[in-house]
């Protein structure tokens, strides 16, 4: 299946589903606290996208080929999670990290997005890995232009990452998207620059990089679904769904919230 290049009707529908995905984090933001569950995140976040504007939790029941069916709605991973922690009754503590991911169907079109979250104050260090994965997330996100390539994204997040003593986690990856949660192509976080597929305006993708604080190596949890470090080192992730438009890029997953709020207005403003 060749890399599919949006509509204008389609991109109109992603960037609704887009704002949505983000509108849920400024929702749950505030309300993330010691003592809290990560089962009570899954619950405010279900019920605002259900009830509140009426989106569908894609991941809910979302089932790849190889994996049982994902119970929940949102991925809640904590300090040495790197991806796909399911909601539970782990009590989150003060100096936990939290990555919530969320992904929302509006209109047949999804909008993926996730922030990291500190619950009381954070560490040194995890501040640290926190920040330094945002930047990684948003050297990725400059490179975005027709006639740059894949591999332009993935030598910016990896150079930065590897700048800052940390590594790069490389079995997961961001991903086409729009109608269907997981297309092509497959966006890596590491690689070298002029290399692979070229960007052509229209195409959406997501980039979300996985940095780990030690080692790049990973494991998978017995649920079948919860990744982890594989030396128990911090792992943080930042997830923006992305456009390729004629001059640059659009961030889709921006809402009043977003924490790039700014940055993101700026770069619409400039083109
Ligand atoms: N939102 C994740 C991503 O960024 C995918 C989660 S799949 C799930 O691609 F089933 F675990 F939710
Ligand atoms: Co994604
Ligand atoms: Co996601």
């Amino acid at each position: 299946m060749p890399v599919s290049i949006k509509s204008a009707q389609d991109i109109e529908g992603m960037r609704v589903a887009g704002r949505l995905a983000s509108e849920v984090l400024d929702h749950l933001a505030p309300q993330i606290r010691p003592g809290m569950t990560t089962e009570a995140i899954d619950k405010i976040c279900h019920d605002f996208m259900v009830n509140v504007q009426q989106t569908i939790p894609a991941p809910l029941n979302y089932c790849p080929p190889g994996y049982s069916p994902y119970p929940k709605s949102v991925c809640t991973s904590v300090n040495h999670q790197v991806c796909h922690g399911i909601p539970g009754s782990k009590v989150l503590k003060a100096g936990d990290v939290v990555n919530v991911d969320i992904t929302v169907i509006k209109d047949g079109y999804h909008g993926d997005t996730s922030r990291m979250f500190y619950v009381g104050a954070p560490s040194i260090a995890a501040k640290r890995l926190c920040e330094v994965t945002h930047e990684c997330l948003w050297r990725g996100i400059e490179q975005v232009s027709p006639g740059r390539s894949l591999g332009d994204i993935g030598h910016a997040i990896q150079q930065h990452a590897e700048a800052a003593g940390y590594s790069v986690v490389r079995e997961f990856c961001g991903h086409g998207i729009g109608k269907v949660f997981h297309e092509e192509p497959q966006v890596l976080h590491y690689g070298k620059p002029g290399t692979g597929l070229k960007l052509q305006a229209g195409m959406t993708f997501t980039i979300e990089p996985m940095i780990n604080a030690g080692r790049p190596e990973i494991r998978e949890l017995a649920d079948g679904w919860t990744i982890v470090t594989k030396d128990h080192s911090l792992s943080a992730q930042w997830e923006h769904t992305i456009l390729v438009t004629e001059t640059g890029f659009e961030v889709l997953t921006v809402s009043v919230g977003s924490p790039d709020w700014e940055r993101t207005r700026q770069s619409l403003a400039t083109g």
